[in-house]
């Protein structure tokens, strides 16, 4: 594995690889884990080259503090990469990625005004910018992002389609999750012991909902999605919407969508975390 610095050797090094085939990227912001093995697991057996960019994008984070305690784990996340068979990882330093402050924004519409866009006010901005970039930078065949966070691909997709990103697929990967059902996130890290032990709660009663969905109606559902995760120490849900998979807007019945996801936020301390159930009914 070749670790990348620059976005010149970067765009070399993939001219190369795309003459030779198929180019898959994965973009993270480092703290690797299991989740992104798996999509990087996924990426190395569709594609001839696979690059991993590593980058903590600031123009994302509309919270200092958050960017300022966000996991920074380089020479980890370099031994992951290397032993999960991947070719390229590109490791940019801020002035790389923005030579100059990008002043870009994005008209993305109603997929990005709801939930994480209504909460974090420029964070969706910051998430296209910063893709956009990684797009054009590595022009690969497919980018993978996992479906925990479930409205950002939706993000993407649009940031695409305004960018005319037409030759690139965009492929979503399911969530992982540890033995006792909580979602990976870069974030897990930062729960204390006992914050950790009932972090769980959150994919456990999303898992309930699935069986109290169909004798409740969708606004009793939500109702006691909040209540009951709101029970545990520690846990404050922040929003629990039930929203159309692919509009991204929040429905009032569950006959309103074909393929209706809750997704949610709960502060567990001061841990922001997120996760998502897809309902059939
Ligand atoms: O999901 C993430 O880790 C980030 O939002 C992404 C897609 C790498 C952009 O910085």
């Amino acid at each position: 594995m070749e670790i990348i610095r620059t976005v010149a050797e970067l765009k070399a090094k993939l001219d190369d690889a795309r003459a030779r085939g198929s180019v898959g990227l994965v973009p993270t912001m480092g703290a690797l884990h299991a989740g992104h093995l798996s999509l990087i697991e996924r990426a190395r057996k569709e594609n001839d080259t696979v690059v991993v960019s590593v980058f903590v994008n600031p123009t994302q984070f509309n919270n200092p503090t958050d960017l300022a305690t966000y996991p920074r784990t380089e020479e980890a996340d370099a031994a992951l990469l290397e032993g999960a068979g991947v070719d390229y990882a590109f490791i940019p330093s801020v002035d790389e990625v923005y030579p100059e402050p990008d002043t870009r924004v994005f008209d993305l519409g109603p997929v990005a005004e709801v939930m994480e866009g209504a909460m974090r006010p420029g964070h969706f901005n910051g998430v296209a910018q910063v893709v956009s970039k990684l797009f054009r930078f590595t022009e690969p065949t497919r980018a993978y992002f996992g479906e925990k966070d479930f409205q950002q691909i939706a993000v993407i997709r649009k940031m695409a389609e305004i960018e005319g990103f037409k030759n690139l697929e965009i492929v979503d990967c399911p969530i992982k999750r540890e033995a006792d059902g909580l979602a990976l996130s870069s974030r897990n890290v930062r729960l204390s012991a006992e914050q950790r032990s009932v972090a769980p709660a959150i994919a456990m009663t999303l898992r309930a909902s699935l069986i109290k969905a169909r004798d409740m109606s969708l606004a009793e559902t939500k109702q006691w999605v909040i209540d009951t995760i709101n029970r545990y120490p520690f846990m404050q849900v922040e929003y629990y919407e039930i929203v159309d998979a692919l509009t991204m807007q929040p429905i009032a019945e569950w006959s309103d969508s074909e393929r209706p996801v809750g997704c949610i936020t709960v502060f567990c301390g001061d841990v922001r975390l997120i996760d998502n159930i897809k309902y059939s009914l």
